[in-house]
């Protein structure tokens, strides 16, 4: 069942529409029924119906992220409890924004259920304002749980898409903090995220050949396979996925791709290595984001004197939309970066000032909700 994944539509607010589903309800007293007799009593479902926090756009009730991880958080409970504690780590549930008292319009992106006070028990050890913390709780990405009690354990949205994070990431208030600036990346690309994603390269067509092809042209084959295959080059690949089976329905790249779904971070880890006793970044999590599937494959050298990588084009490494001509030089492509965005070693063929080891290795030309070429 996925009533929601294609429709979603926000959340109705906080205010109880009693009476306006009796079916559902008598359908919640025959499960509450059945649960008791059951050997397998679900406890989180005996106070299902108080509080109420109202229903979405098709009447199915909201419970509230504290029911949620009455069980998620429980290893007794459910096989993995890693979505608990990287939700509870996200700024998703931040205790200290704003607090429950705040206007109705600030609420509807900061806590549209009205559940982030319940949140107030795991953050004790934090400030949190004195009409109590809000939270974007988890039905406001995977839908009303009265559909997971009612269908469990099914859930009505278990991969929530970007039209779920585009309820909020919109176009945000005038004057909103959050965009800023301030000379760094922090809250440059905030704003208008959805819009922004709409018209990208990436929410275009979705690959469904093969998982050769899913790997880098779609979002399910992304984080299926890029965490075996990272680093290796077009033969490789080639050689290693087409073993794999091809994913039916493949959507298109998009948030879910490139953040973690609960700690919003990046799908990448930086490649640090051990210099003089010292960490170095040798290439950032938003560079090896990026490249895993706008492939190039560089060499570095170690400056011992400045303490940063100096990094040109390994040539014997071929991405799998490239190809070398005769004299040993990327063919120029419309499809790659490799020929044109780093130089060679002997200069034989230039590059843009791109560097591999910062946060912003990319952002400094290309909004990567865009996915456009840079305008000047
Ligand atoms: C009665 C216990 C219980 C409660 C309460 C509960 N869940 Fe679950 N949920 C489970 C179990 C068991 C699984 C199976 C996965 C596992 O064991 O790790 C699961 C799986 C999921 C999945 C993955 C589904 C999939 O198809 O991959 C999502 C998403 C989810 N739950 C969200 C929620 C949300 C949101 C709530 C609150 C509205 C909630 N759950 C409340 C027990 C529960
Ligand atoms: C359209 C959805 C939306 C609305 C409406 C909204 N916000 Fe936000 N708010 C966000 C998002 C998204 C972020 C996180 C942005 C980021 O840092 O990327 C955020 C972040 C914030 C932060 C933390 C930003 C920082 O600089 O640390 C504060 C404080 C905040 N909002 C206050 C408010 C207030 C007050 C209102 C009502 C006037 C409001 N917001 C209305 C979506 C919204
Ligand atoms: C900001 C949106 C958002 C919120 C809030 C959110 N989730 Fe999720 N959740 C996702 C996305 C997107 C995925 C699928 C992609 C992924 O695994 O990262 C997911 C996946 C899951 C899964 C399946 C994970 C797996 O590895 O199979 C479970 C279980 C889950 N969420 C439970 C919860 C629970 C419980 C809460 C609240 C405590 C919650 N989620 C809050 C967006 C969210
Ligand atoms: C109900 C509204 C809502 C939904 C749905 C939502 N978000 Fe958010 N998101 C926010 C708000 C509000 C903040 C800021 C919270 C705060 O600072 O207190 C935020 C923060 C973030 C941040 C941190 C930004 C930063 O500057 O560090 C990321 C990343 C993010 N969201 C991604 C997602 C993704 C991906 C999804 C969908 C899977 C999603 N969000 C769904 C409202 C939402
Ligand atoms: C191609 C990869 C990619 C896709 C797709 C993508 N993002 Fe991002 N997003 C990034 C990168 C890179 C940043 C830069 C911040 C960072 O380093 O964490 C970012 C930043 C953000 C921020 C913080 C903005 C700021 O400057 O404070 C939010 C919120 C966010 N993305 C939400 C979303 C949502 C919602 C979607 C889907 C509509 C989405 N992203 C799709 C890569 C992506
Ligand atoms: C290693 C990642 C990767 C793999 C594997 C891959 N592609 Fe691509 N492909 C890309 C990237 C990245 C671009 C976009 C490059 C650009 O526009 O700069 C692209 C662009 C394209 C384009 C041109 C843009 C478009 O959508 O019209 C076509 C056609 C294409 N790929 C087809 C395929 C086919 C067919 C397969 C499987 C046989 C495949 N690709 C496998 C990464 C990959
Ligand atoms: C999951 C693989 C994947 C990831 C991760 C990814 N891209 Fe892409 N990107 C593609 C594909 C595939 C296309 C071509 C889409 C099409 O035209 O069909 C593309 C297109 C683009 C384009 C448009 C190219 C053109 O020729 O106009 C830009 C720019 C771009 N991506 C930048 C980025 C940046 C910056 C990042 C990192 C924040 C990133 N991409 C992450 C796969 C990816
Ligand atoms: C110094 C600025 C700069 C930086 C940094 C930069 N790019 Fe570009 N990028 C450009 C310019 C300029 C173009 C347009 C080139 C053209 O039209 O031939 C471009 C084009 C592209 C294209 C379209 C394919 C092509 O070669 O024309 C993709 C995809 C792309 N960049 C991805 C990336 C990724 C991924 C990163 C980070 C690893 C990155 N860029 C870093 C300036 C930059």
């Amino acid at each position: 069942m996925n009533r929601i994944n294609d429709n979603f539509s926000p959340p109705t607010g906080r205010l109880l529409q009693l009476g306006q589903n009796l079916a559902l309800l008598l359908a919640i007293f025959t499960l509450l029924l059945f649960t008791a007799c059951s050997s397998d009593a679900d406890p989180a479902a005996d106070n299902i119906l108080d509080p109420l926090y109202g229903t979405d756009a098709e009447g199915a009730r909201y419970v509230g992220a504290d029911r949620c991880l009455s069980c998620h958080e429980n290893p007794g409970k459910v096989t993995n409890t890693d979505p608990a504690a990287t939700y509870l780590a996200s700024r998703h549930a931040t205790p200290g924004t704003i607090g429950a008292d705040a206007d109705q319009q600030c609420l509807a992106c900061h806590d549209p259920i009205g559940d982030g006070l319940n949140l107030g028990p795991w953050f004790t050890d934090h400030q949190q304002p004195p009409a109590g913390m809000t939270a974007v709780g988890c039905e406001a990405c995977h839908g009303a749980g009265t559909l997971h009690w009612l269908n469990f354990p099914e859930h009505p949205n278990p991969t929530p898409d970007y039209q779920a994070c585009g309820q909020c990431h919109q176009a945000l208030p005038a004057g909103h903090s959050a965009y800023a600036g301030q000379g760094s990346f922090t809250g440059y690309y905030a704003d208008d995220i959805l819009d922004t994603y709409r018209g990208s390269a990436h929410a275009g067509q979705v690959n469904k050949i093969g998982a050769l092809c899913q790997r880098c042209h779609s979002d399910e084959g992304f984080r299926a396979y890029a965490g075996q295959t990272v680093g290796m080059d077009g033969e490789e690949l080639t050689e290693f996925l087409p073993g794999a089976g091809a994913i039916a329905d493949p959507s298109p790249i998009q948030c879910r791709t490139c953040h973690d779904g609960h700690t919003g971070e990046l799908r990448a880890s930086p490649t640090v290595v051990q210099k003089d006793g010292k960490e170095i970044t040798k290439y950032s999590r938003l560079f090896n984001l990026c490249t895993a599937c706008h492939q190039v494959f560089l060499k570095a050298e170690y400056s011992a004197a400045e303490q940063v990588f100096v990094y040109y084009l390994d040539t014997e490494k071929i991405p799998f939309h490239g190809a070398l001509d005769d004299a040993g030089l990327p063919v120029p492509s419309a499809w790659v970066i490799w020929d044109t965005h780093f130089a060679t070693k002997d200069g034989a063929r230039g590059g843009w000032p791109v560097n591999p080891a910062s946060e912003n290795a990319c952002m400094g030309c290309h909004d990567p909700h865009a996915a456009s070429k840079p305008v000047w």
